[in-house]
């Protein structure tokens, strides 16, 4: 959960990166302009819940809370828009929303790290409660119409196969599940070729500006190749 500014900046940053954005410079006059043409509204979003998290947690007094109200109004706006009802501190850092179209998440739920999330997913409680919503480990990839729901808990490294609906917990790592109700349907996966770790790339202190604009599986492998070469 954003709680200071520098968490704030770094919630940003691996999201920058899980969603292989290149970093651009405020006065990029060019970028502006090519934005108001055809705007990135996905990221202009994730930047908004970012920044809202950050006044809702961690700013207090008469000034910050206008700030706030206005930050409130573009969320709702850019949520209407793209189908989203995603609450603030729901994801961890490195969150990937990868396209617009209907997500929606109940306030309880909990998702760690680095999580890559499609379109038609759900993510609440069991049908007549108002709370007992999933917690999702770190670097969970959810497939495009996925149905999650009820108190159960999902561990890290675990691709969520399209349509699967998992009401129950999802005990054991680096597997993927699939089906209605969803259980285990592939073992051992390799978590890196559907998504990218974000907070371990920024761990590991490298550019990450040269690695923007590649897919996952690819920027994972150069990555292992480069073994540091590319630091800073
Ligand atoms: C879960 C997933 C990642 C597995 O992919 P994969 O490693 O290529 O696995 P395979 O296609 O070889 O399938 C392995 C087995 O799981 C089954 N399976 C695959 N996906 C499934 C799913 N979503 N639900 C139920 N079963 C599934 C296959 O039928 C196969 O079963 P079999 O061995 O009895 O024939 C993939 O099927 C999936 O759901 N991907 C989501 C795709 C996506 O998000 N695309 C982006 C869209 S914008």
């Amino acid at each position: 959960m954003i709680k200071n500014k520098v968490d704030y900046l770094y919630y940003l940053e691996a999201d920058r990166i899980a969603l292989s954005k290149p970093k651009v410079p405020s006065f990029d006059l060019r970028y502006k302009f090519m934005n108001f043409l055809f705007p990135d509204v996905l990221w202009e979003f994730q930047k908004t819940l970012r920044k809202l998290e950050y006044l809702k947690n961690a700013t207090s007094g008469p000034a910050m809370k206008i700030v706030y109200f206005f930050v409130l109004k573009k969320y709702y706006r850019l949520s209407y828009k793209l189908g989203f009802t995603i609450p603030v501190n729901v994801f961890g850092p490195g969150l990937s929303i990868a396209h617009y179209g209907t997500i929606i998440i109940n306030t309880g739920a909990k998702i760690g790290a680095n999580c890559r999330i499609h379109a038609n997913v759900n993510i609440g409680t069991e049908a007549g409660h108002a709370s007992l919503a999933p917690v999702i480990g770190d670097n969970v990839y959810i497939g495009p119409g996925a149905k999650i729901f009820g108190g159960i808990s999902i561990s890290n490294n675990v691709i969520i196969g399209a349509n699967a609906v998992v009401n129950r917990s999802i005990t054991q790592e680096n597997v993927a599940v699939g089906g209605i109700p969803a259980k285990i349907i592939i073992e051992n996966i390799l978590i890196d070729d559907v998504l990218i770790r974000a907070t371990e790339i920024l761990k590991m202190n490298i550019n990450a500006d040269s690695l923007a604009g590649m897919p996952a599986k690819e920027l994972n492998e150069f990555l292992k190749n480069s073994k540091g070469a590319n630091s800073r």
